[in-house]
């Protein structure tokens, strides 16, 4: 059963999640189970042409209607997971969403994977659907933004649009694992880019070992 967004009165304060139509859907899924299992609350937004995106790269058609269902299936939990209770999902049109305002409560927000278009749309200011809007509100409100772009090679334009995303306080972090912490499959390199995300806004996690000082000592 979905429910009502609007008539549920919490003191929960989430990050907000907004996954763009870059490749790299595995990214989002990472990073949206590493914060559930930390036990932080996520409002996940996902843009239109991530729906091809995740489609394309999970067969899973994602439905507003049935986005709980959906979800589950992407991150290949049950329905009934417990821990999806700690989900609010806002589709990505609607402008009158929490996360379209400042006032709404939120520790911040991470783009993954990000597009060149969500880039270029944050940089600018653009606000073109509810992840671009929430993003500008993050930024305005002085909330950590972090910005997982997901593209190569890279234009110039993407280049600027990256730096005038640094300028304004946001984490440009690419979804550019490293091979130093023993990784064998690619599960591995994707839960590293997730765990270098969750590693920026703060939240624990396990999902690589961390560099010790010596060469060799994660093989
Ligand atoms: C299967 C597929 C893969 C794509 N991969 C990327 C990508 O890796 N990086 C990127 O910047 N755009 C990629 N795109 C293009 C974006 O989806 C497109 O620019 C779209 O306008 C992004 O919109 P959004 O930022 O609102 O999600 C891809 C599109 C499709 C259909």
């Amino acid at each position: 059963m979905q429910t009502d967004n609007r008539s549920v009165t919490t003191s929960r304060t989430p990050w907000i999640v907004g996954v763009s139509g870059a490749s790299g859907t595995p990214y989002a899924a990472a990073t949206i189970r590493a914060l559930l299992d930390a036990g932080e609350d996520v409002d996940l937004v996902v843009s239109r042409a991530a729906r091809l995106t995740i489609l394309d790269e999970t067969g899973v058609s994602f439905r507003d209607g049935h986005w709980r269902e959906d979800l589950a299936a992407w991150l290949g939990w049950a329905p009934e997971d417990p821990r999806l209770d700690a989900v609010r999902y806002w589709p990505a049109g609607d402008f009158a969403a929490g996360p379209s305002s400042g006032s709404y409560p939120a520790r911040g927000m991470v783009v993954v994977p990000a597009s060149t278009a969500a880039v270029a749309g944050i940089a600018l200011g653009l606000s073109k659907d509810l992840l671009q809007r929430a993003a500008d509100v993050t930024l305005k409100e002085r909330r950590p933004l972090v910005v997982c772009v997901r593209e190569t090679p890279l234009n110039r334009g993407t280049l600027r649009h990256m730096v005038e995303l640094d300028e304004a306080g946001a984490v440009v972090l690419p979804a550019a694992p490293g091979f130093y912490a023993g990784l064998k499959d690619v599960q591995q390199l994707v839960d590293f880019v997730a765990g270098k995300i969750l590693d920026v806004i703060g939240v624990p996690h396990t999902l690589f070992q961390r560099w010790r000082g010596d060469l060799g000592s994660a093989r």
